[in-house]
C-alpha cells in the first residue's frame, strides 16, 4: 500500500506530519499547498481547512481527515458529499482541553477575573477563597472532551452538571438533555463552560433567551465554537450583571476583527483559539488507522454524521 496523501493547514507544520506519518508507512506520496501533481491519484486529504481550490480535483478521494476535532471551519456544504469525513479524537489535544477548562474554571472560581481588574486599578480588595465544593460548573457538550472535562472537574471537587444531546451517564456528574434540562441546569452554575460543537441546532445557542436563565454573576466559558455565542446579547448580559466575566477561546470571525468590543473588555478574556491541539506525534496514529481504513474501503473511526452535523 502506497497512499498518496494531500495535506492542507495553514496551522500544522506539513513537515512534522509528512514525520509523524513516516513513523506509521513505509512508503507514501505526500502533497502540500494548492499545486499537486496527478490530483486524480489523491487518496486521502488531512485537512484543517479547505484549500481555495476545494477537494473537487481530488475525483478518486476516499477519506477526508480533520485535523480538528470538530469540522465546521471545513464548510460541510462545500466537501464533496460521496466521500467520508472523519474528526480527530487524540489524546494530547484532549489533554490541553482539560487543562483549558481547569485553567479557565479555576481563573473564575478563585475570583482572578477580579483581581485581574483590582490589579490594574491598584485596588486592594479581599474576597475570601472558597472551597471547589462551593462552586457548580456546568458543561455543554458531554462527548469525547465535555465528558473528559466533567469528570476532571469532579475529581476536583466541584459540583459538576452535565447536558448533551442523548442522556449520558457520568460518576458523580448530574446529567440532563432537551431545552427544559439545559433552563434548569443554568439556573444552578456558577461557571458554564461550552465544548458543543457547532450544528444547525446548536448556532448561536448562547444567546439573550438562555442567558435570561443563567444564575445571576455566572461565568462562561466559551471553548466551543465562536458562533454558539451571540455576541451583542453576551455583551449586553454582561453589563445587566447577569454574567459576571466571561474567557472566551473561539470567535465568530477568526483572527478576532481589531475593532471588537471583546478586545480590551474589563469582564472578557480573549484566548486565540489555543485551547487545545493534536500533535502529529500522537495523533498520528489516529490518522494512520483511518488512511489504512480508508485503503481498504472500511468505515471510518471517529466518522461525522453528516445529517446530525457532528
Ligand atoms: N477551542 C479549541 O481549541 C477546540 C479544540 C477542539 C475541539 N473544540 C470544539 O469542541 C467540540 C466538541 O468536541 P468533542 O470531541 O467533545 O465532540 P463530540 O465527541 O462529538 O461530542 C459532542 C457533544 O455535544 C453534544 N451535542 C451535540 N449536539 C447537541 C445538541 N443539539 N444539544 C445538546 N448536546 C449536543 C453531544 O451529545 P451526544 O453525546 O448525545 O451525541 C456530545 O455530548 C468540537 O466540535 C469543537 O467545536 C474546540
Amino acid at each position: 500500500m502506497k497512499p498518496h496523501i494531500y495535506f492542507n493547514s495553514h496551522l500544522d507544520s506539513p513537515d512534522e506530519w509528512r514525520a509523524a506519518l513516516a513513523t506509521q508507512f513505509d512508503d507514501f506520496e505526500f502533497s502540500v499547498g494548492e499545486e499537486v501533481a496527478a490530483p486524480e491519484t489523491v487518496d486521502v486529504a488531512i485537512v484543517w481547512m479547505l484549500p481555495d481550490g476545494g477537494l473537487e480535483r481530488f475525483v478518486n478521494l476516499r477519506a477526508i481527515l480533520s485535523l480538528g476535532a470538530g469540522i465546521n471551519q471545513l464548510d460541510p456544504a462545500r466537501l464533496p458529499a460521496h466521500v467520508p469525513l472523519a474528526r480527530l479524537v487524540d489524546v494530547s489535544l484532549t489533554r490541553m482541553m482539560v487543562d483549558y477548562a481547569r485553567l479557565a474554571v479555576y481563573r473564575h472560581h478563585r475570583k482572578f477575573h477580579l483581581f485581574e481588574q483590582r490589579s490594574r486599578e491598584r485596588c486592594w480588595i479581599y474576597m475570601p477563597p472558597t472551597l471547589t465544593t462551593a462552586t457548580t460548573v456546568g458543561i455543554l457538550g458531554l462527548g469525547e472532551l465535555g465528558a473528559e472535562i466533567a469528570v476532571s472537574l469532579r475529581h476536583e471537587g466541584f459540583n459538576v452538571f452535565g447536558w448533551s444531546r442523548t442522556p449520558k451517564q457520568l460518576e458523580g456528574v448530574a446529567t440532563s438533555t432537551g431545552r427544559d434540562g439545559l433552563i434548569e441546569m443554568l439556573k444552578l452554575c456558577d461557571i458554564v463552560v461550552n465544548v458543543l460543537p457547532l450544528t444547525a441546532q446548536t448556532r448561536h445557542i448562547l444567546g439573550r433567551d438562555v442567558f435570561a436563565h443563567f444564575k445571576r454573576g455566572a461565568c462562561l466559558v466559551n471553548m466551543g465554537r465562536g458562533p454558539h455565542v451571540v455576541d451583542a446579547d453576551l455583551l449586553d448580559a454582561i453589563d445587566a450583571g447577569i454574567i459576571e466575566a466571561a474567557t472566551l477561546d473561539v470567535f465568530t470571525v477568526e483572527p478576532l476583527p481589531e475593532a471588537h468590543p471583546f478586545w480590551n473588555h474589563p469582564k472578557v478574556l480573549v484566548t486565540a483559539h489555543a485551547a487545545g491541539t493534536s500533535l502529529p506525534a500522537t495523533a498520528v496514529v489516529t490518522i494512520a488507522g483511518n488512511i489504512r481504513r480508508a485503503m481498504a474501503g472500511q468505515r471510518l473511526s471517529q466518522q461525522v454524521d453528516m445529517a446530525r452535523g457532528y
